[in-house]
């Protein structure tokens, strides 16, 4: 994969974005990122979180500033040729499966890389096993519970096994076992990961570094352990502290107490 002139796989200087020309959604961010990064966005719920996802893989253009990915700036020319490096999870996995079988939409990806058709089924056979959902691999995608789109639509990026991976709520409507199966997934893999989600022990176990949103900026950039354990930070930006950093977090008063 190409990278920008320092390594960087993401570049956003000064990105500022707004809709239909109404108040801006994204002021000013800032933010650099190398292969390898795991990175958890974090923010209450339509700071634009999504909206930022989304610019990164081209799905608005007219923002301000700069944004570059693996070495490309965005733009209408480069967006196909960007495209091919990213797999991305929609918050709304209605978004992301468009075809009539999971199979037609994991296969997706890795046809249109132009891969033969052994290489094609081999990789739908594997991102199906991953996410433990062989046994859909026929059912109409209609058919389908929120929990069982959402893994589909892992899939349908595992397939691709692309050097960007941004998903948007990853492990929102995964019942405990298969949200614990994809945080083993993620781990496993050294793509650059950007990964947004309101499940703040899943960013802890997925991400060494994080990223908080308030108000269109980035409020906070740091290593997740410091920033998900910081009561008041999370929570003067409408967050909680995650479950476990929450125990660890009353451990440590009630031995600071007595
Ligand atoms: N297509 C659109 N047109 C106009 N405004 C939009 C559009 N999409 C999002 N917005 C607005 O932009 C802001 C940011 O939305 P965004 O979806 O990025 O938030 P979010 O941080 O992902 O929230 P959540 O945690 O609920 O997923 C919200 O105020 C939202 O109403
Ligand atoms: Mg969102």
């Amino acid at each position: 994969m190409h990278t920008g002139v320092n390594g960087e796989v993401l570049k956003i200087e000064n990105l500022s974005f707004s809709y239909e020309k109404k108040d801006q959604v994204l002021k000013d961010i800032n933010l650099t990122a190398y292969s390898g990064e795991s990175i958890g966005v974090i923010g209450a719920n339509g700071i634009g979180k999504t909206t930022l996802m989304k610019l990164l893989v081209g799905l608005n253009t007219d923002f301000e500033g700069v944004l570059e990915v693996a070495g490309h700036p965005m733009n209408q020319k480069n967006i196909a040729h960007i495209r091919e490096h990213i797999g991305y999870v929609f918050q709304d996995s209605d978004s992301q499966l468009f075809l009539s079988t999971i199979e037609d939409d994991v296969a997706f990806g890795p046809r249109n890389y132009g891969l033969s058709e052994e290489e094609v089924e081999k990789r739908v056979e594997e991102a199906l096993a991953k996410v433990h959902i062989t046994e859909l691999r026929h059912k109409q995608t209609y058919k389908l519970s929120g929990g069982e789109k959402k893994l589909a639509s892992i899939a349908t990026i595992l397939s691709m096994k692309p050097d960007i991976i941004i998903m948007d709520e990853p492990s929102i409507a995964l019942d405990p076992r298969n949200r614990r199966n994809l945080i083993g997934i993620l781990n496993e893999i050294d793509s650059l990961k950007i990964i947004t989600s309101h499940d703040l022990d899943f960013i802890l176990d997925t991400c060494e570094r994080c990223v908080l949103l308030d108000e269109g900026r980035i409020i906070a950039d740091g290593r997740s352990e410091k920033i998900l354990m910081d009561k008041e930070l999370l929570e003067a930006h409408g967050l909680e502290l995650p479950l476990s950093a929450g125990c660890r977090y009353k451990q440590n008063i009630d031995n600071v107490q007595g």
